[in-house]
This record gives structure tokens, sequence and C-alpha cells, in this order.
């Protein structure tokens, strides 16, 4: 049995809808293939960019969208990516299998994805191999709006008004595929670099320092104390965490396992929350008035790369378990939303823990992109309290929650309760008691599949899809929940 409480009377925190974002590198199929085919493509796109990718991802409401990298932002200078694609040059890849990049898409065609998509760019700019001056050039060339050499630059390359730009990285991973520093040394970069980041006309840049992996706290505790600590917040607005259910050295299949492999899996996702506690705890220290956020943003599932496929480029299948990390890792990040305003999950198309799939015209929405379909309402909610009195979840001698939940109010009142049974054998019943609100009525969608391993391919494009949920009831006031085995339900409560 479980117990929850939501306290509907009582919340004050916004869940940002930035929260929900995502992550597309120059890596494998994911921006080619999969965002974008050029014109001349007989698979319908605008531009040269996929209507079907960009349909799919409006319908989720992508908040935002991270580019070119990952890896990559380090390697790539942004000059290769504009003027005639002619005479654009052709330059290696060489962290992603060294495929020949022949800079089709570049920055005016970045920024008219997130046109398509109604979504703010978030640009990642090179530290390990650019100078601050490439940076500050980059950025003068997107949002300078006066008669400078590089906004006419801009202008003959057709786009006359300057663009605006929030999110801005300056640098990735710079303690490993990024530069392998030192923290003390890319503190130091980070310091000089930002000097350069300016903000032109209206725009107002939120600069967005490289931090650690997981558990690796040290980089944190160096950027706080020797950015935020000495130069203050007009230096700094934000860090990165970057957490992956990294099972790649383990050999994880993405789509054949069993019940170890499901456990390992979404005990390995819920650790996210020591991750961000510890962040969190060092950020809390140099800054209790909450300036400097922590962006997740790189998170998902890492497995083995699907067999037959070239393993640099990191393709993998998606299942009902990756579901599961989805629905419980956003539940987590909505319960840090004062520190985490935003994250992105890697990636967007054809890459890791994809919500979506591509091959030549076909198109797949995975099990995680239905979770970000079904979570929606949760974007710039205000986030509920709730207590959670959870079953245990026991295999092989350890324990995990078996429920997570979250809940959000949205501006008209409705209540949304989104719900993750990790338990793939067992139903669990819930019983919610709901203080300081009267509800009328409950209404829901599950997602949910005959098996751990269900997936959806480009033959059953359907096999794993929400489906309407009726197994919650208002009863003396209160919500009775039957929680079927391995599934994900949202419900509206008015
Ligand atoms: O998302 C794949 C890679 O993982 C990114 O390029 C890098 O930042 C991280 O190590």
């Amino acid at each position: 049995m479980n117990q929850l409480v939501i306290n509907a009377d009582l919340g004050h925190r916004t869940i940002s809808r930035h929260i929900y974002g995502h992550f597309a590198e120059h890596l494998g199929r994911c921006i080619y293939d999969g965002i974008w085919v050029g014109e001349e493509s007989p698979i319908p796109n605008t531009r040269g960019i996929r209507n079907d990718v960009v349909q799919a991802l409006r319908a989720i409401n992508i908040p935002n969208l991270r580019w070119p990298g990952g890896c990559y932002a380090d390697a790539y200078h942004w000059r290769d990516g504009i003027g005639p694609k002619a005479q654009r040059p052709r330059t290696i890849n060489f962290h992603w299998g060294n495929v020949v990049e022949d800079n089709s898409f570049g920055t005016h065609e970045f920024m008219d994805l997130c046109d398509q998509l109604g979504c703010e760019p978030y640009i990642c700019g090179n530290v390990g191999s650019g100078s601050p001056r490439e940076m500050a050039e980059w950025v003068e060339y997107l949002t300078f709006d006066g008669d400078s050499t590089l906004a006419n630059l801009r202008r003959a390359n057709g786009r006359a008004e300057p663009w605006k730009i929030r999110f801005w990285g300056i640098g990735n991973e710079n303690w490993g595929c990024g530069g392998c520093m030192k923290p003390e040394h890319y503190a130091d970069l980070y310091r000089q670099f930002q000097v350069y980041v300016r903000n032109y006309g209206g725009n107002k840049i939120m600069k967005i320092a490289s931090g650690m992996g997981g558990p690796y706290i040290y980089g944190t505790e160096v950027l706080m104390r020797d950015v935020f600590k000495v130069l203050g917040p007009r230096a700094i607005d934000a860090l990165c965490l970057h957490y992956y259910v990294f099972m790649r050295d383990t050999d994880f299949s993405a789509t054949e396992f069993g019940e170890e492999q499901w456990f390992i899996v979404l005990q390995k996702a819920l650790a996210i929350e020591d991750s961000l506690k510890e962040h969190i705890a060092i950020m809390d220290y140099y800054d209790p008035g909450q300036h400097v956020g922590l962006i997740v943003d790189e998170w998902g599932t890492w497995y083995s790369p699907e067999p037959g496929t070239n393993p640099a480029f990191l393709y993998q299948q998606n299942t009902l378990r990756d579901a599961l990390v989805a629905g419980l890792t956003l539940h987590i990040f909505h319960r840090y939303c004062d520190r985490v305003r935003m994250a992105n999950l890697a990636q967007t198309v054809n890459v890791l823990q994809a919500p979506i799939l591509t091959q030549g015209e076909k198109i797949v929405l995975t099990p995680t992109y239905h979770v970000f379909e079904m979570f929606k309402g949760h974007q710039d909610a205000t986030l509920l309290p709730l207590e959670l009195k959870a079953a245990d979840y026991t295999f092989n001698g350890q324990t995990i929650p078996a429920v997570s939940a979250s809940a959000s109010r949205n501006a008209a009142g409705d209540i949304l309760l989104t719900l993750c049974n990790l338990n793939p054998t067992a139903a669990q019943t819930i019983t919610c008691e709901l203080r300081g609100v009267q509800a009328a009525s409950v209404s829901g969608r599950i997602l949910t599949a005959p098996t751990m391993t269900a997936h959806n391919t480009f033959e059953q494009p359907d096999a794993v899809r929400p489906a309407p949920f009726h197994g919650a009831q208002i009863v003396d006031g209160r919500l009775a929940i039957d929680l079927p085995a391995r599934s994900v339900v949202a419900l509206t409560i008015r």
C-alpha cells in the first residue's frame, strides 16, 4: 500500500518549462537525417528541416534546444557554418566517428529550426579549441543590431534582424572532451571568456558554465568559489551537471534484458537525486540567494549501441524502461526546481535516449517521447508539495521505492498528478489525500505494455503508446488509484 498526500493549497515554486528541454548534437544521425535532410530531399521539409520531426517536437511543447554539442561544441568553429553552402568547408567530426561534416547545418539553419519549433535556442560556445574572440564574434554576429561588419555579414547571409538568444554555454565538459582541463584551469578560462559574451540591444544573455559529470563535485566547488564568489552574479548565471545512466561499459542492451537490468537502470536513474543534493549543497553554501541555476543539460540512458549500427553514432532503441527513467527523472527535477531551472534530454533524434527515431522518411515516437507528451502540463505550472510513503520494490536484496509521483497546478487551477510504478510485476494501490481542494473529477492516461522490453519499431510504431486510464476514482474526497505494474500514469484532477 502506498500513501500520498498532495498539499494543493501550499505550492509556491514554479516548474520551469525549460526542465523539458532537448539537446541536438552533430553526432551520428541526430542533425543529419534526424533533423536536417536538405531542401532537395523527397522527405517533406521546410527549408531543409524535416516537417515530421518539427511537428512531433511542437506537440510536446519543446521549450529550448541545445546545440551544437556536447563534445562537438568545443571542436566547432561557427564561421564554418555560414554563407553559401557550396563554399562551406568540409571538416572532420573527430569525436564522433571521423565522419566528414559538410557544415550544411550551421547557425542560420539552427536558428530557423528553433523558429519552426517555437523554442528558445541554447548555444554552446567553444572554449576547448576556440578563443574569446571567436566566441565574442559569434555573439555579435547573432545579436548585434547596429552597423558592424559582422552584423552586416549576417544580413548578407539572409537575416536582417538580430536574433534573441538567452542561453549561452561557455564550453562543454571541459574536464574531458572539451579540453581535459583541471577545474582551476577551466574556471580561469571561464572568467576570461565570459567577459567577451556581451549583451547587445535588448538581448540579455544568461552565462552558463560547463560543469561536472555525475558525482564529481569539485568542479562545482571551484566555479562557485573562484567565479561566483570573486566576480559576483554578473559573471555566471548557471552551471551544468551531466548525468547519464551509463551502462555501455557493462554491455547493457537497450532492448534485451531481464528484471535484474531493469532494476539496476532504475536504481541508477534514481541516484541522480544524490548528485543534485551534493551539487546544490555547495551552491547553497556560496549562493544562499540562489542566483546561480543548476542546469542538467545532458541526461538519459546510455546503453551499448544497437547491433549493426556504427558504434560512434550512439544509436539505441528505447523501451518502456526508458519511459520509467524519463518519468522518475523529471519528477526529481521538479523537486529541486528552485535550483534546477533547465535540463536537456540527450538527445533529440536517433542518439541515446531519443524521443524520436527516424529511418529514411519513417519516424517513430519512443516511449520516452510519450512521457514528455503526458507530462507537458507540468511546464511552468506550480509545484504542489506532496508527501509519499511508497511501498518497497525489492530485487536481489536491494530496495528502491516502487512509486514515484509529482503534482502541479496550472493557471486554470487544474491539478496534474503524474505517477510511475517502477515494479515490473506488481500493481500498486495508492490512497491519495487531497488537502486544500475539493476534487470533482479525475481523468487520465496510462503508458504501459505487456513486457518490460516493449518498444516501438518502424514496423510497429504504436506498440507502446498512451491509452485512457480508468484506475483512479474519487471516493469520499480522496483519490483511490490502482497503478498497473511497469506503468506511467498522468491524471488531471478538477
Ligand atoms: O551526449 C553524448 C556526449 O556525452 C556529449 O557529446 C558529451 O558532452 C557527453 O560526454
